[in-house]
């Protein structure tokens, strides 16, 4: 589905664009993700249902030392973590129908605060949505069903620390 997006791609300082050849690439890209993570940080995950957002979500929080489960909040809408160094809040707005829904089940308080927030389907949540620090699109990769396309959209000093450990870590492939 296509929605508009809560924060246009002029709000972005910096955007890097590159193909992940597997899951374990999907996987790589959130350690490095994670590795640059600090409280308070917000993450936009877009992505057409199967993208991979969850796939994404549920590395990250694995590279964080999170040992146990990692549920998809598509039916909870919000499942919390205590790390070790922050809280992080994953949601997933994909069952909202109006754009204040969100607000309106109380969500909004988790974005005050220096918790990390991970956003599935964050078009969902219109435009009164705070604009995230990182944005990840991911899109099948039309040649190989186990590959993705990926664009991440840096903003402001915590997204460009992830970016640039994503780029230190180098786990695109070319092309
Ligand atoms: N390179 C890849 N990266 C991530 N997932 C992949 C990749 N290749 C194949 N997959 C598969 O794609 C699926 C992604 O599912 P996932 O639940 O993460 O999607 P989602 O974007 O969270 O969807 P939804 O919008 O329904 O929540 C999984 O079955 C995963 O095994
Ligand atoms: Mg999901």
């Amino acid at each position: 589905m296509t929605a508009p997006n809560p924060a246009s791609d002029k709000a972005f300082d910096e955007t890097l664009e590159g193909r992940l050849g597997d899951e374990a690439a999907t996987a790589a890209l959130a350690a490095a993700v994670a590795s640059a993570l600090s409280p308070g940080t917000s993450i936009h995950l877009s992505g057409d249902l199967g993208a991979g957002k969850t796939r994404f979500a549920r590395a990250l929080l694995a590279a964080l030392g999170h040992g146990g489960r990692v549920k998809s909040p598509t039916f909870t809408l919000v499942e919390p973590y205590n790390l070790p160094r922050f809280d992080l809040y994953h949601f997933d707005f994909y069952r909202f129908s109006s754009e204040d829904e969100w607000r309106e089940a109380g969500l909004d308080e988790y974005f005050q605060g220096l918790a990390v927030t991970l956003v599935e389907w964050p078009e969902m949540g219109g435009a009164g949505l705070p604009a995230p620090d990182l944005r990840v699109r991911l899109d099948p990769d039309p040649d190989d069903d186990g590959a993705r396309r990926v664009r991440l959209q840096a903003r402001g000093p915590r997204g460009l620390a992830c970016l640039n450990a994503v780029r230190d870590a180098a786990c695109f492939d070319s092309g």
